[in-house]
This record gives C-alpha cells, sequence and structure tokens, in this order.
C-alpha cells in the first residue's frame, strides 16, 4: 500500500464533499420560487449527507497519517433557482464518475477499507442523483 497515493486520492474526494456540502448550504439559503420550502429541506439534508461523507474520509486520511484538506473547489451558485438543481446534479454526476474511478486506483493500492468507505459514499450520491432527477421531473 502506498499510503501517499491513497491520501492524495482521499483529498480529492474530500475535496468533493466539502465542495458539495458548502454548495448545498447555499442554495439551501437562496433557493426561491415553486415548492421552495421542499427543495430547502432537501438540499438542507444532502448537505448533512456530504458533511457525514467528508467526516468519513477526513477521519480515514488521518488513519493513514494525512492531513485532512480544508479548501473547497469553486461553489456555482446560479441566478435561478432551477438551475441551482441543476448544478447540484452536476457535482453528483462528477462525484460518482470519480468515485468510481477512485475505487478502481485503491483497489490497485490494495486499500480494501478505504475503497469500502468510497464504496459507500458513491451509494448515497447515487440516491442523491434520483432524488434531484425526480424535482426535475419526466
Ligand atoms: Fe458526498
Ligand atoms: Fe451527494
Amino acid at each position: 500500500m502506498n499510503n501517499k497515493k491513497i491520501v492524495e486520492i482521499l483529498n480529492k474526494a474530500l475535496t468533493e464533499e466539502i465542495t458539495a456540502l458548502l454548495q448545498y448550504i447555499q442554495h439551501h439559503y437562496l433557493y426561491k420560487g415553486a415548492n421552495a420550502q421542499s427543495v430547502k429541506e432537501l438540499f438542507k439534508k444532502l448537505s448533512f449527507t456530504e458533511m457525514d461523507h467528508a467526516y468519513k474520509l477526513g477521519e480515514r486520511i488521518v488513519a493513514l497519517g494525512g492531513m485532512p484538506t480544508t479548501k473547497p473547489d469553486r461553489i456555482e451558485v446560479p441566478e435561478k433557482s432551477i438551475d441551482m438543481i441543476k448544478a447540484n446534479l452536476q457535482v453528483e454526476y462528477n462525484a460518482a464518475e470519480d468515485f468510481r474511478k477512485w475505487i478502481k486506483e485503491l483497489d490497485k493500492e490494495g486499500d480494501v477499507t478505504s475503497r469500502n468507505i468510497l464504496e459507500g459514499i458513491l451509494a448515497d450520491e447515487e440516491g442523491h442523483i434520483a432524488e434531484l432527477e425526480s424535482l426535475l421531473g419526466d
């Protein structure tokens, strides 16, 4: 196991979680329009899950001897509320794609524990995608 490489992967994942967490919080504050109350509550609920993901990754990074990042990536705050849902879906799609890639990389490193953490998070992100898609109809 190459801990340095594993910590690098986990910190990239942690950056995405912190970004998603902050974006959901901001969208919770600012969302307006039809069904605002239920959409705001959904964003709030999802932000708690992203925080839980961040804790899991940060704790694992420390267990491996690394330092967890505290820096988010760019937060998107669209003017139109409907675009907030789309921006969050984009974050979730990107996360799901990246986590699938990182799970394969962790497999190669032979780090079953980190791999299982990422697998659990990926399942949650797939749930988030389903919840956000259902807001957009069809
Ligand atoms: Fe997450
Ligand atoms: Fe998510």
